[in-house]
């Protein structure tokens, strides 16, 4: 039995139910945020009736960090409307370049999204039709569905408790004559356990791509994702660590062969202009966004640090709240792009907080494998215990680098209100 001060069990047996929508105001918020103006909306519990005008914690926003770097951000774009290099250019390939050396690796290709980092790095790694790829049901549905899109199929692999992250005691076992690749997720902005992974991967003649979406600036071991494994696959969506004026995305590698794919199948196949000598996507990284990512780049470590620090400041002050709180591996480097506790009953404390004027979200309250769009790979309710428990039970706190001394200790203090403190051990 667990008691209040234990770990949540790491394997239970029962099999979940059918994930319900959510009650009325608690939905989850889209995966992808859109503009600034969004935020709020698309996170239905920031649009909120405040009729006492108090002020609310937002669970993201971006306006305070567009507004301390708007001169340098609109500069870099105006360079590109006065070079009108628009599409790859100049300020993508300094990007790219600058990328690249921060995540340890020779080479990086701007892409237009996170989903599409992935199905190049797939495609450069030969992942086709009928092959079967490993990763995790608990991740953004962008994972199993770049794995769909090369014709290959996702086959999951249960998370372990503790992180969220792939199980990799049970990775061998799904190993089957038809596994050509093994894709983590570094969720949440922790480093999967990338040791066992690249053994696994090396014994079987296995690819191994990262999915970093979440991840910009974690390290593993000292070592930077992206550079770990054959392919490490950014997204920059608003969001993210590090987030475009947009769309956006990376690939980082060190197999010259690897970007050679990736930079032609990003733009048609092509090497030599009207050359199209492999099947080939538009899926280049804009100047624009090129030059504003340039930008914020350089402010990323620093953005990092004030989540960590947002971070520790959550650790200690809920320490002794009922809920489960994040762990971060000693050998990790935790980012937080997600500060994810376990609750026990979600809704009410949700609510609790959206009365006290704190704003939440949910990331996933479905795993993947329910997912509908998913239903022919065969999975069920029990297929995944831990991710299916982990869907019931999450909530992320707001957590962002602007996020004040006043709004933690507010997302606290509204903790302590809903759910008192546990007895100490
Ligand atoms: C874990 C994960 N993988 C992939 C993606 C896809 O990235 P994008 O939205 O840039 O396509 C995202 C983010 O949206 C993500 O969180």
């Amino acid at each position: 039995m667990t008691t209040a001060c234990e770990a949540p069990a790491a394997k239970s047996q029962t099999p979940a139910p059918i994930p319900q929508k959510p009650a009325a105001g608690l939905e989850a918020p889209a995966q992808n945020f859109g503009a600034v103006d969004n935020l709020g909306a698309v996170d239905n519990l920031g649009a909120v009736d405040n009729k006492e005008q108090r002020p609310m914690v937002p669970f993201f926003e971006l306006k305070t960090q567009y507004e301390r770097l708007a001169g340098e951000i609109r500069e870099a774009i105006d360079t590109v409307l006065a070079n009108q290099q628009y599409i790859l250019g100049p300020a993508v390939a300094a990007f790219e370049s600058d990328f690249a050396a921060y995540c340890e690796v020779p080479y990086a290709a701007g892409v237009n999204s996170g989903t599409s980092a992935l199905q190049l790095a797939l495609l450069a790694a030969g992942v086709g039709p009928g092959d079967e790829v490993i990763t995790v049901p608990f991740t953004f549905i962008a994972t199993a569905a770049a794995v769909r899109y090369v014709g290959a199929r996702p086959v999951f692999v249960d998370i372990e408790p503790a992180t969220f992250n792939i199980d990799v005691t049970r990775i061998e076992a799904a190993i089957t004559s038809r596994t050509k690749a093994i894709l983590p997720v570094h969720l949440f902005g922790q480093s999967a356990d990338m040791d066992p992974i690249l053994a696994i991967a090396r014994q079987h003649g296995l690819a191994v791509i990262e999915d970093c979406a979440q991840a910009h600036g974690a390290t593993y071991k000292g070592k930077r994702v992206g550079g770990i494994g054959d392919f490490g696959c950014f997204s920059f969506y608003p969001t993210k660590n590090l987030g475009a004026a947009g769309e956006g995305g990376m690939v980082t590698t060190s197999s010259p062969d690897g970007i050679r794919s990736l930079r032609m199948r990003r733009d048609w196949g092509q090497e030599t202009r009207g050359f199209h000598d492999v099947e080939g996507f538009n899926m280049r990284l804009e100047g624009i966004q090129g030059a504003v990512l340039g930008v914020k780049f350089r402010y990323l470590e620093e953005w990092n640090e004030k989540r960590r620090a947002h971070a520790a400041f959550y650790r200690e002050a809920l320490a002794d709240s009922p809920l489960v709180l994040p762990v971060e591996l000693p050998h990790n480097r935790h980012v937080y792009n997600q500060f994810a506790v376990r609750a026990q009953d979600r809704d009410a404390f949700r609510q609790a907080l959206l009365a006290a004027g704190v704003n939440t979200a949910i990331y996933y309250s479905i795993p993947v494998h329910l997912q509908k769009a998913h239903a022919d790979l065969g999975y069920g309710p029990g297929s995944f215990p831990v991710a299916e428990a982990a869907a019931r039970q999450v909530v992320s706190l707001p957590l962002f680098p602007e996020l004040t001394e006043q709004q933690r200790e507010a997302v606290a203090g509204a903790v302590h209100a809903s759910l008192g403190r546990r007895p100490a051990c």
